[in-house]
């Protein structure tokens, strides 16, 4: 596709994906997705996902069947076979059909212990077995309130990207989330989102200008439907990490919505 006129960033496609985290129930699930499927319509360069427990993903997958909305898992083990108690392997995932995997979430960066080097490994891991991991990067308010985001963000970006090697990027999405803004009620606004994520995807450019081009950066932290097409229209927004609005259909479509509305 070519739009004359337009710089290359406004052929990057949008991506909303839901994060439930620990949520949901049999029941509880079979009514949003069953909402979800009837509201969301195939759009050229939208996508839609959700990231489910571990446990329901296989009804994630038997419900959406034929919707043009994907699934993800929440996590993946770094390794992909062994005796590794507990943990779940990206080619088990990828047998059900899995799409996306999310990978260094700050909860489990800071409740878990997830480091640098283990994220990476993550991150690899999914790729070797086919999966596209969203891949999220994100300051406390201490480190902001310190002027370090930006150094914060670089650690935990470069981690990857000198293990994976730039090339990996064509099969991922960078997410970042500040995590001071993460179920709190407080967002990031337009201008410091955008502020981060061109810092990203400058970045990333570094390496390779294409692949930076090209690579979609989604925001997380208390996106809602009344903020999420201001932050959408920013520059390299390009879709949302939705947490808390994801388990409200109404608010989940809606945000799918300000997405399909912000598509340059
Ligand atoms: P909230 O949207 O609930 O702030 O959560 C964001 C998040 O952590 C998504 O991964």
């Amino acid at each position: 596709m070519h739009v004359f006129g337009l710089p290359p960033e406004a052929m990057r496609a949008r991506l909303v994906a839901g994060n439930w985290k620990m949520h949901g129930s049999l029941a509880a699930n079979q009514a949003l997705l069953a909402a979800l499927k009837a509201r969301l319509k195939a759009i050229d360069g939208v996508g839609y996902a959700v990231c489910a427990p571990f446990p329901y993903l296989k009804q994630v997958a038997t419900v959406l069947e034929g919707s043009p909305i994907a699934w993800g898992a929440q996590n993946v083990s770094e390794h992909d076979v062994g005796a590794f108690t507990g943990e779940v392997s990206g080619a088990m995932l990828r047998e059900f059909g899995c799409h996306y995997v999310i990978v260094g979430h700050s909860e489990r960066r800071g409740l878990y212990g997830e480091s640098d080097p283990q994220v990476a490994a993550k991150f690899m891991a999914a790729q070797r077995a086919g999966l596209t991991p969203i891949l999220c990067v994100g300051e406390t308010l201490e480190q902001r309130e310190r002027g370090d985001t930006d150094a914060v963000v670089a650690r935990q970006l470069d981690a990857v990207l000198d293990a994976a090697g730039v090339a990996a990027v064509a099969n991922a999405a960078i997410a970042y989330e500040p995590v001071w803004a993460i179920g709190t009620g407080k967002t990031a606004t337009p201008s410091q989102a955008q502020g981060v994520h061109e810092f990203v995807r400058a970045l990333v450019a570094k390496r390779d200008k294409e692949l930076a081009a090209a690579l979609p950066i989604l925001y997380g932290g208390s996106v809602k439907p009344d903020n999420a097409k201001e932050l959408f229209a920013m520059a390299d927004v390009d879709g949302g990490l939705i947490g808390g609005a994801s388990l409200v259909a109404d608010d989940f479509a809606a945000i799918c919505d300000a997405a399909a509305g912000t598509l340059k």
